[in-house]
Formats: C-alpha cells, sequence, structure tokens
C-alpha cells in the first residue's frame, strides 16, 4: 500500500481504464462462460443492499427476509414443498455443504461419495477439504452417467451420490429419475447438482425429471448467478428436509445470531436481493422467454457447424454446444486470438460453446462466417 492516499477521483479514473481490460459479455465473444451480463435490475438490487451482511442477520432482517424468499421461490420452482436452505457463493460452496451434511449424517470412518465421471470439479475440491474418497462412474454414449455402474459402486461406505443436471463441459442431464430409485433402493443420499440446469429445465418444453418431485433427491444446487441471471455472487443449495441443516451447524459466540451453516460467514445480502429482483421481473414467463431464445439459438449454432463440415460432439441437450475441427485445439486458439472466447476441452477433445444470454443470433452469424473462412 501506498503511504499517501489518492483523491477518489482519480483512482475511480484509473480503475475504469483498468477494467477496460476486461473481457464484456455485451460484446457477445464470450462463449465460454456459464454467467452472462446480469439483468440491469440485479445490479440496482445489489447497489441497494451491498452493505448487508447475511452472516450477521439480527442487524440486517430484512436481507434475511429476502434470502428466504428467494429459497422459497427456487424451492417452489424445483417442488420442495418444505425445502430449507441458502444463498451460497456458488455451485462450489453449495456442493460442499450438500456433501458435507450427507457425510456427517452418516458419520462412517471411511466416507465416499459417487460421482459422476462428468462431475464439475468443484467436488474435488470437496473431497479435498472434507476427506471424501470420489468414486467415478462412468458415461453412457450421450456423456450421461450410467445408472446401473452407479447401483455397482454403492458400497456401504457409500455417503452419497450425485447426479449432474446440466454438466459444466455438454449441458448433459444425468438419468436422475433411475439415481433416484437407487438412492432410495439403499436408503443413500441423492444430491443434485443442477448448478447451471436448474434456471433452465423448469423453463424448456422437453422437461427432465430432475427436482424434488423425485423422492430420492435429498439436496440440489441451482445457481442464480448463471442462467438465473443475478450478480456473482449468488449460488443456491436446498435439502429436501430441514433437519438436515442441524448437520451443517457452527455455533457463533459474539453475533448477533447464535450460529452459521453456510461455509462463508460474512455473506452479502447483495447477492440474494439481486437474485429476488430478476425473479421478481422475469418471473417464469420471463425466464421461459430468455431459456427458449437460449435453446433455439443452440440449435442454430449446431445447424451451421455441421453445415459449414464441423462435427458435432453430441446433440446439445441444453444451451451448449460441443463440436470437433480436424485439429481442435490449434482451432480453439486461433479463435482466441480472433477474440472468440471459447473453450477447449482436453478430455473431448472438442470446443465448447455455451450459448448463454449475451449470445444473440448475430454473434453466432458472426462466428459461423468467421468459421467458415
Ligand atoms: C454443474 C456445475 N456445478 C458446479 C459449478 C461451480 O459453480 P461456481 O463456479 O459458481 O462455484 C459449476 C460452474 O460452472 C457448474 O457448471
Amino acid at each position: 500500500m501506498q503511504p499517501k492516499g489518492t483523491h477518489a477521483r482519480d483512482v475511480i479514473a484509473e480503475l475504469k481504464s483498468r477494467n477496460e481490460q476486461n473481457k464484456r459479455y455485451t460484446s457477445g465473444r464470450i462463449l465460454c462462460s456459464m454467467c452472462t451480463s446480469p439483468h440491469s435490475v440485479a445490479k440496482k438490487a445489489y447497489q441497494q443492499f451491498f452493505e448487508s451482511n447475511l452472516g450477521d442477520q439480527a442487524l440486517f432482517p430484512a436481507a434475511a427476509e429476502i434470502e428466504r424468499e428467494v429459497i422459497a421461490q427456487l424451492s417452489d420452482l424445483l417442488h420442495g414443498k418444505d425445502a430449507a436452505g441458502f444463498v451460497v457463493s456458488g455451485g462450489t460452496e453449495a456442493n460442499l455443504l450438500a456433501l458435507l451434511a450427507a457425510k456427517n449424517k452418516t458419520n462412517l470412518a471411511q466416507p465416499e461419495v459417487i460421482l459422476p465421471d462428468s462431475a464439475h470439479f468443484s467436488f474435488t475440491k470437496t473431497c479435498n477439504l472434507i476427506g471424501l474418497k470420489p468414486v467415478y462412474a462412468s458415461l453412457d454414449g450421450n456423456y450421461r452417467v450410467n445408472p446401473s455402474i452407479v447401483e455397482k459402486l454403492i458400497s456401504k461406505n457409500t455417503v452419497a451420490i450425485v447426479g449432474t443436471a446440466g454438466t459444466a463441459e455438454l449441458g448433459a442431464v444425468d438419468p436422475i429419475d433411475d439415481l433416484s430409485k437407487i438412492a432410495l433402493r439403499y436408503n443413500v443420499h441423492l444430491h443434485v447438482d443442477a448448478a447451471f440446469g436448474g434456471l433452465i429445465i423448469p423453463f424448456i418444453e422437453k422437461a427432465f425429471a430432475f427436482d424434488f418431485n423425485l423422492e430420492g433427491v435429498e439436496s440440489m444446487t441451482v445457481d442464480p448467478h448463471k442462467m438465473g441471471m443475478a450478480a456473482i455472487p449468488a449460488g443456491g443449495i436446498l435439502f429436501r428436509r430441514k433437519e438436515m441443516l442441524g448437520y451443517l451447524k457452527t455455533e457463533t459466540p459474539y453475533l448477533s445470531d447464535n450460529c452459521h451453516y453456510t461455509f462463508v460467514g460474512t455473506r452479502s445480502g447483495a447477492s440474494a436481493a439481486s437474485a429476488w429482483a430478476v425473479f421478481k421481473t422475469l418471473g417464469v414467463e420471463g425466464y421461459t422467454r430468455i431459456v427458449s431464445k437460449c435453446i433455439k439459438n443452440a440449435h442454430v449454432l449446431a445447424r451451421g457447424l455441421e453445415k459449414i463440415g464441423y462435427t458435432l460432439l453430441c446433440e446439445p441437450q441444453l444451451n451448449i454446444v460441443a463440436f470437433k475441427a480436424k485439429n481442435t485445439k490449434q482451432l480453439s486458439e486461433t479463435l482466441w486470438r480472433k477474440g472468440w472466447y471459447v473453450s477447449y476441452i482436453p478430455r473431448y477433445d472438442c470446443i465448447r460453446v455455451v450459448v448463454m444470454p449475451h449470445v444473440k443470433r448475430r454473434h453466432i452469424s458472426a462466428f459461423l462466417a468467421d468459421l467458415a473462412t
């Protein structure tokens, strides 16, 4: 830190100029992100609540109430009648809390979790942090976990099984209905990572069974800061049964509240306020409109890619398109140099494009035109 302060005006001017080096969602060229430009109402709501701390709720009762309302709306959307949960820092924290609760409930000496090969890397972090052994289940030809393999991997040490509704790499939706039956048969916790798909699947026509309507689903991750268009950070964790929160409880002796359930202590109420504001502004109708545009655009991209000679890795299940070229890695580097920010996925040797709300039809046309030359 410098010895003397600088005038705030100059500080802000410097930040403004530095910010210009960041990529912008509005350019339509960020094709690798599961986040998007937050809805304009999210930004305003965030500013209003940016001082509030959900880690000290007696001081900020309005923020706490807004968090409860966000959780109630998510629970309602995902058919969790008496579900309980929190607005957290993102999918990583949500997945951590789900597996921590499942582990604490069983209290096994050598706990294991069964993960699809396609599970998000946040589960690797979680396993390292809380001492869970990951046991990986392989996928079928459509990049969805194979439920019969999951069943074979269940042992006396299994504390949970995980399914993903909208994988990070391909947007694949695991057969959660089959996993639910297995979870019930073996009386094991099923966690559904719907960080991405949780605010897509409820709004599409060809619905997948993936939520608390399936009796075996015990917890779900759903992130307002991805397709929910809330400001970062806004993740969500939901438990079917309120009692599960007891396995996450930590006493907080010097605070106005006497306990915490989340991993993060000081939590911005602005996250909950931004999600609340977008939910209220868009409603089911607004989300349905936005999601259906993204899905349509993903199909336009998929068909366009095939037309100019690229091979799709698989038919998109949600709004993620993955394709291969002759030299896919080199192509992804060329695209970055041309200002198209795609991701290269080594394990499938493919390029992945996430068709988020900021990616419009004109951007897809320009991208295809660049690929065709
Ligand atoms: C399926 C899935 N789960 C978990 C996460 C982790 O979420 P976050 O980056 O918000 O912690 C992601 C992130 O993209 C994801 O796609």
